[in-house]
């Protein structure tokens, strides 16, 4: 892998993957600047054959002068080698990027633009759904009296820097903001629908000082060691690779800081009357978001991934959110919106039986009875745990 840098934007080939990645801000005064570069990828790429990938995600900015020498330089590859093609992997993070770089393919059809988050993730489409906000709503209702009281024994207080990363709806990141009072609050997320609401919710209760901000998490522009706590709830399981939005908290995190995470174990859901029906189906729910490879049993296994990152000092406890912690119909609302995403659209897509989504329906159905039942008991567990980035 060679690498070159230059004060505002870097250059990297990596052969494996015949991958040449190039980010931050590429503005020459003078073509001659980039000799160097160019020369770097002509020679890379000598050797190789079939598809050759141009990672273009962080690539935030780029004046004419570095478009006209970067375009004539893949059109120049295109023409001249037969047996290369080139791919452009560019991202909506960065609005101008599909649309300049889609430019090239008419001068050769051999460039290709690929959208990198346009149907990234297999369960994308699932909670980026402006459904999907009525479930995040009612959860955090739920979590945040307990969590209230767990965050400052894994080094949550008052005046740090904190990125609460895979915001959601950013109602986390408002609790935070009024139990904490942070110095500086970042609240990052993919779902345009979720920010436009945490956005509303924000200027409509005059909530100042919260900076919500559209982003991949596996792939962040946010630059290193920024912050003292970095949060990302219930989302490790949603992500398929769960280990690139880790790597990416680690890195944003501050040496000493800590990165804290929570994550569920739906088939430990649980509730009496009626346990065996409600069991079978979360049972169920677990292969069903499996099939869209999404991790809902990922809340245990929090541990080994935190450590695996090279986090020190993992602290990890569980709590479960239950019936008797408020109103009882608070929890038969989380129930009925999982119901209605999980039967309703997930079931749908992966082709489910009308038989298979009758009984899928009534496990929940009896979780709900098992909750409003004045002698039930229904639980839903998480798990928190968090790590230190080393000094
Ligand atoms: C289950 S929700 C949890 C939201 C919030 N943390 C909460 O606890 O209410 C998962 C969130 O992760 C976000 N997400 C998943 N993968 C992401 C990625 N690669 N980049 C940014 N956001 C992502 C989704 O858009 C969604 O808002």
């Amino acid at each position: 892998m060679s690498r070159q840098s230059q004060p505002s934007f870097s250059f990297r080939f990596d052969e494996n993957n015949q991958e040449l990645s190039i980010s931050g801000s590429m503005r020459p005064q003078y073509a001659e600047e980039l000799d160097s570069c160019v020369k770097m990828v002509e020679t890379a790429v000598a050797g190789m054959r079939g598809t050759i990938y141009v990672n273009v995600k962080r690539l935030v900015r780029l004046n004419n002068l570095a478009f006209h020498v970067l375009g004539g330089l893949l059109v120049r590859l295109c023409d001249e080698r037969p047996d290369l093609r080139i791919t452009v992997v560019t991202s909506s993070v960065v609005g101008w990027s599909t649309r300049k770089f889609g430019a090239l393919r008419e001068r050769n059809a051999k460039i290709n633009v690929e959208k990198y988050d346009n149907d990234f993730y297999p369960g994308q489409s699932f909670v980026e759904n402006s459904d999907f906000i009525h479930v995040l709503r009612t959860q955090t209702k739920m979590t945040w009296r307990h969590e209230k009281s767990i965050l400052p024994r894994h080094g949550m207080r008052p005046g740090l820097n904190i990125a609460d990363i895979c915001c959601g709806i950013g109602d986390f990141a408002v609790l935070l903001q009024k139990e904490f009072q942070p110095a500086r609050l970042v609240a990052l997320d993919h779902s345009r629908s979720s920010l436009a609401y945490a956005r509303k919710v924000a200027s409509d209760f005059g909530i100042n000082g919260i900076e919500y901000i559209y982003g991949d998490a596996s792939d962040m522009l946010l630059e290193d060691n920024q912050f003292d706590f970095v949060t990302c709830r219930h989302s490790l399981q949603v992500f398929d690779r769960p280990e690139l939005i880790l790597k990416e908290l680690f890195r944003i995190c501050k040496p000493g800081g800590r990165v804290y995470v929570t994550n569920e174990k739906n088939s430990h859901c649980l509730g009496e009357p009626r346990g065996e029906t409600i069991q079978w189906t979360y049972n169920e729910v677990a292969k069903l978001w499996h099939h869209f490879k999404m991790d809902i049993e990922c809340g245990p296994k929090s541990r080994r991934l935190l450590m695996d990152t090279g986090f020190d000092d993992v602290q990890m406890e569980s709590f479960m959110v239950t019936n008797m912690d408020g109103d009882p119909q608070d929890f038969a609302d989380i129930i009925e919106s999982w119901k209605n995403l999980f039967a309703g659209d997930m079931a749908n897509q992966r082709g489910d039986s009308p038989e298979f989504i009758e009984r899928f329906k009534r496990g929940f159905d009896d979780h709900i009875f098992a909750a409003l039942h004045p002698k039930g008991y229904a639980g839903w567990p998480i798990w928190v745990a968090s790590g230190r980035k080393p000094l």
